[in-house]
């Protein structure tokens, strides 16, 4: 069966569920699906009943699709995402995506958890993703197009719609948030960094690291659906060998900033 119909096929399953006008796709990133108790009305299915859904292995990734309300809007939460490193494929990884597009949904929120390279960042910023470096040297729009969906070469310098950064730092102000921004960096994992890539990223301008968001946003750029992309960065990226990173530490950060985050996805939601 083709990407396509799959598509068609889990689209008609989630309307069968909930036959709201969808307006906003999230994608909720390590540590940071608890943002899904803020939707209400909730409408939750579980990813292994969606057809063709892939169920994400990783701790701190419920695998659970939340349909709700938030303020007004009818939104497609994802509580948890599946990544490269547990051996998917990047259509795998990008096919709830493709739902949404499916769905009628024309904006996107990605979130993810990430290790800082810029120097100026700590653990506990968020950041919002303003171009992106794809080190994972795959591709989800590699094999036959869809051109239902989008053109053979599509141009990623309009991966990060200014107007979404706007609303994304306009947010940050109205609740007294410094927020960063900056180039993402992704890897396949699941490794992190070691201290000579880790330098080599910096050195090429890259000023966060993670392990997942840049192909979801490359089908949803291909697909029309604009996405505005944000970073929690967890860790920074050491500079000289011996600190060695866990995701125990990641997943602790990001419940840290929780509450700000819950603040900040609020008031950008509201302003969509
Ligand atoms: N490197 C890669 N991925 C990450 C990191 C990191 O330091 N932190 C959270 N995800």
């Amino acid at each position: 069966m083709d990407w396509t119909t799959k598509r068609k096929e889990a689209a008609e399953y989630i309307r069968s569920k909930f036959d709201k006008k969808l307006e906003i796709g999230l994608i909720l990133g390590s540590g940071l699906g608890e943002y899904c108790e803020r939707i209400e009305e909730p409408v939750k299915i579980k990813y292994e009943e969606i057809p063709h859904f892939s169920v994400s292995t990783v701790k701190g990734h419920a695998g659970e699709l939340v349909l709700g309300k938030i303020d007004g809007k009818y939104v497609f939460a994802m509580n948890g995402r599946i990544h490269y490193y547990e051996g998917y494929s990047m259509q795998e990884l990008v096919f709830p995506v493709w739902v949404m597009k499916e769905l009628g949904i024309e904006k996107m929120i990605i979130t993810n958890a990430a290790g800082g390279l810029n120097p100026t960042f700590k653990p506990g910023d968020l950041m919002i993703i303003n171009d992106h470096l794809n080190f994972m040297w795959d591709n989800p729009l590699i094999g036959p197009n869809d051109e239902s969906l989008g053109p053979r070469f599509p141009a990623m310098t309009n991966a990060h719609p200014q107007e979404l950064i706007e609303v994304a730092e306009n947010a940050a102000e109205e609740i007294d948030l410094h927020i960063m921004k900056g180039v993402y960096l992704a890897i396949t994992g699941p490794v992190y960094e070691s201290t000579a890539m880790g330098k080599f990223q910096r050195l090429i301008g890259a000023d966060a690291v993670g392990m997942s968001t840049v192909p979801e946003l490359i089908a949803a750029t291909h697909a029309g659906v604009k996405n505005l992309a944000i970073s929690c960065i967890t860790d920074v990226v050491e500079d000289t060998p011996g600190k060695s990173l866990t995701h125990e530490e990641v997943v602790a950060v990001a419940n840290r900033v929780k509450p700000i985050f819950k603040k900040l996805m609020d008031q950008i939601i509201a302003s969509l």
